[in-house]
């Protein structure tokens, strides 16, 4: 059998690079020795894309994206076939859980530096997938065709009727239409199911391609290729992926399926976050929600929005805050002029700004969830003036301030922070 194996292998090798690829990126790629809990949310990334695909080409077999049918064929899916409420759940808790994944990874590469230089590339392709995951998610947000969904779209759509002089050609280009109808949801079925797919895991691809061209950072920040072994030029720092991150990686992914099945099981809506109670209404142009408010995982941004007020009755300022608040993750590998790479080796100056950073973004969140249209004109001491829903409105705009300061100042604060001496090799 061995030999036979053997056999077969070296005839797949001859044709294709099977064992040099198992070995450059898997048993002789060499990733630092001591990742933390941090790193497990990569590969759990992975796992949430694999699981979106999967259980999305399922959901396809069944969906029906059409206007008159959208809403009955998901109802259809959740009562009539077979195990087609588990997919669905698993479809649209697999979207929250991408997020917290994603946001999470993108927090541990806040701490440690993991954007500066050589990994500026690798960073930049992790805000591209970002970018690619929100528009996933708003797409895919549509096809239901509940209240929720059809007013979603609505009222993001119609931001960008306030962008000047070429807006409302915009908006009426993505729609497809003069208000949302069956034209947009199919043109978002074919952006979700097949465009959308595709760019991801292209960027996917290129993020793990730029990785392991300059291999992996580490809670330290000290750069493991720098110190190899003369004989046999192993970083001295660096061991195996496979077998060892493999079987950390497998660890992580037993946990977070059990937390992924106690929401599945238990709370699938997960008191509104996760599924909206609006949505389980089919869609009515002629009825609009009291509330409208997007699924969490877009309500830091959305709260920027509502806290910029229009300027000569025009939206665009705060249009302009929500996608500059997005787009500016970008810029972190030229923002950080800190000699260190590690939260650990910092002083307390980035330590506090990110504390701020991250509070603003939770507290953004939080507010973002909450009706609060208010643009807070008042006359006379308006202090006096102020109710819950106005005072949420200045917190939201305190944090926004406080969310922007973190990047606008970090070229200076970085600079002068009191850092610790970087250790030559990792710490364990
Ligand atoms: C579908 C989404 C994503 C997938 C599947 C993914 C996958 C991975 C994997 C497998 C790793 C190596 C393991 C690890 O370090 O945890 C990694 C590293 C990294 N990713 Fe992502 N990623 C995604 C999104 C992002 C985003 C949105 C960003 C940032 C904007 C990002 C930035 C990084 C960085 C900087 C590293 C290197 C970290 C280090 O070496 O310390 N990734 N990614």
């Amino acid at each position: 059998m061995e030999k036979y194996l053997t056999g077969l292998l070296g005839w797949i090798d001859e044709r294709f690079p099977l064992t040099a690829n198992w070995k450059a990126h898997l048993s002789e790629y060499y990733a630092p020795k001591n990742f933390n809990f941090w790193y497990y949310f990569g590969s759990l990334a992975m796992l949430v894309l694999v699981l979106q695909i999967v259980t999305g080409i399922f959901l396809t077999m069944h969906y029906k994206p059409d206007a008159e049918l959208a809403f009955a064929s998901v109802e259809y899916i959740m009562r009539d076939v077979s195990w087609g409420w588990l997919i669905r759940y698993m479809h649209s808790t697999g979207s929250s859980m991408f997020f917290v994944v994603v946001y999470l990874h993108m927090l541990r590469g806040m701490l440690y530096g993991s954007y500066r230089n050589p990994r500026e590339l690798l960073w930049l392709f992790g805000v591209g997938i970002f970018l690619c995951l929100m528009g996933e998610a708003f797409f895919g947000y549509l096809l239901p065709w509940g209240q929720m969904s059809y007013w979603g779209a609505q009222v993001i759509i119609n931001l960008f009727t306030s962008i000047p002089f070429i807006g409302p050609d915009i908006s009426l280009w993505v729609r497809g239409d003069y208000t949302v109808s069956d034209a947009t949801l199919n043109r978002f079925f074919a952006f979700h199911v097949a465009a959308l797919p595709l760019v991801l895991l292209g960027l996917v691809a290129a993020h793990i391609i730029a990785l392991h061209e300059v291999g992996s950072n580490n809670p330290d920040g000290v750069e493991i290729k720098k110190l190899k072994d003369p004989k046999t030029h192993i970083p001295l720092d660096g061991i195996p992926f496979h077998p060892y991150y493999t079987v950390k990686d497998i660890v992580g992914v037993a946990v977070f399926l059990i937390v992924f099945s106690a929401i599945l099981f238990f709370a699938p809506e997960m008191g509104g976050y996760f599924l909206e109670a609006n949505n389980f209404i089919p869609a009515d142009s002629l009825k609009t929600p009291p509330h409208i408010a997007p699924v969490w995982y877009f309500t830091p941004y959305y709260s920027i929005l509502r806290a910029v007020p229009p300027i000569l009755n025009s939206q665009f300022p705060g249009v302009a805050a929500m996608g500059l608040s997005v787009m500016v993750f970008a810029l972190l590998p030229w923002l950080d002029r800190s000699p260190v790479k590690s939260i650990r080796y910092r002083g307390n100056q980035y330590k506090v700004w990110l504390a701020l950073f991250v509070i603003s973004f939770l507290v953004l969140g939080y507010l973002g969830t909450e009706p609060t249209n208010v643009w807070g004109q008042f006359s006379g001491s308006w202090a006096e003036h102020l109710d819950i829903k106005e005072r949420a409105t200045w917190a939201a705009r305190l944090f926004t301030l406080v969310y922007f300061l973190f990047f606008v100042l970090m070229p200076w604060y970085s600079k002068i922070d009191k850092t610790k001496p970087v250790p030559e090799r990792v710490t364990g």
